[in-house]
């Protein structure tokens, strides 16, 4: 029997919606999860030229052939209970092309119910996003090098290490100071440590009480702290302060400060 009118205006609208989805330039794929292992049942070009695998080559499988040696366990177990509980999910998972390749897929899932067939599918939306995890990447990792250079820690001689600071010092690199002076105290067994303060732009209170705080902290770990590099700024800042900086030896320059640990 031939479709009614209201039944043919579905088919156009279906297959508009099919075309549609065929040319917009992200993997579009269906699953139905009522099949055992919930398999592919549709893809689109998107799809095709993202991962370089053929529509033919993947229906009938589960999406998990993208996966490879790289991708991140934590991530799946996300997937795996998102599929399970039925809800959304939007992770960044390590994928792989046809081609070994290995790519950033932004991948979106969303649990579809059609009324019509009273069952519910997963439509999953992959993008590329390599490019910008590569530029992240990048900059993270130039961060963590001008982090790493914020708080130097130089070692001079058998016992003695120096931590030249230069420019502002804020919160965040007294904290990275306090992090990076304990760890190599630890490391090294250092028993002095010289922070030269020459190349500091302002004394503030802030950095007072972080110098109270290292030198608590050093002396906790029995090494001894040496201010060295001075200027009259910081002498008055630290007479108005509660926290007294006077149990620490302080000199003019680093040269002083060795000769008398010499
Ligand atoms: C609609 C849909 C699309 C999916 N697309 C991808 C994908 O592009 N890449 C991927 O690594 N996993 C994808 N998955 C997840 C895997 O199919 C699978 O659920 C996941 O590997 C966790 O299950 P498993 O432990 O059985 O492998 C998709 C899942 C669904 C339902």
């Amino acid at each position: 029997m031939r479709a009614n009118k209201e039944q043919i205006k579905r088919m156009k609208k279906n297959e508009f919606i099919r075309t549609a989805i065929e040319y917009v330039d992200t993997g579009v794929v269906i699953t139905d999860p009522e099949l055992p292992d919930n398999p592919i049942i549709y893809t689109n070009k998107g799809f095709e030229k993202l991962s370089g695998y053929s529509t033919y080559e993947v229906v009938g499988y589960n999406c998990r052939f993208l996966q490879g040696e790289d991708t991140d366990h934590e991530v799946l177990n996300q997937i795996r209970h998102a599929i399970k509980n039925k809800e959304k999910l939007k992770v960044e998972v390590k994928n792989y092309r046809k081609s070994g390749e290995p790519f950033w897929n932004e991948l979106q899932i969303f649990p579809v119910y059609m009324e019509s067939e009273n069952q519910s599918y997963f439509v999953g939306v992959q993008q590329d996003v390599t490019k910008r995890r590569y530029a992240e990447d990048r900059s993270n990792h130039y961060l963590q090098q001008v982090k790493d250079l914020s708080t130097p820690i130089v070692p001079i001689d058998r016992d003695v290490s120096i931590v030249p600071l230069v420019g502002e010092i804020d919160d965040e690199r007294l904290e990275l100071l306090h992090h990076n002076v304990s760890k190599h105290i630890q490391k090294s067994g250092d028993q002095f440590l010289i922070l030269d303060l020459s190349g500091v732009s302002h004394f503030t209170s802030q950095l007072h009480n972080g110098i109270y705080q290292l030198d608590q902290l050093i002396k906790l770990m029995g090494a001894t702290l040496m201010i060295s590099g001075i200027r009259p700024e910081f002498v008055l800042e630290s007479v108005r302060s509660d926290l007294t900086l006077s149990s620490i030896q302080s000199f003019p320059s680093v040269k002083q400060a060795l000769t008398t640990i010499q």
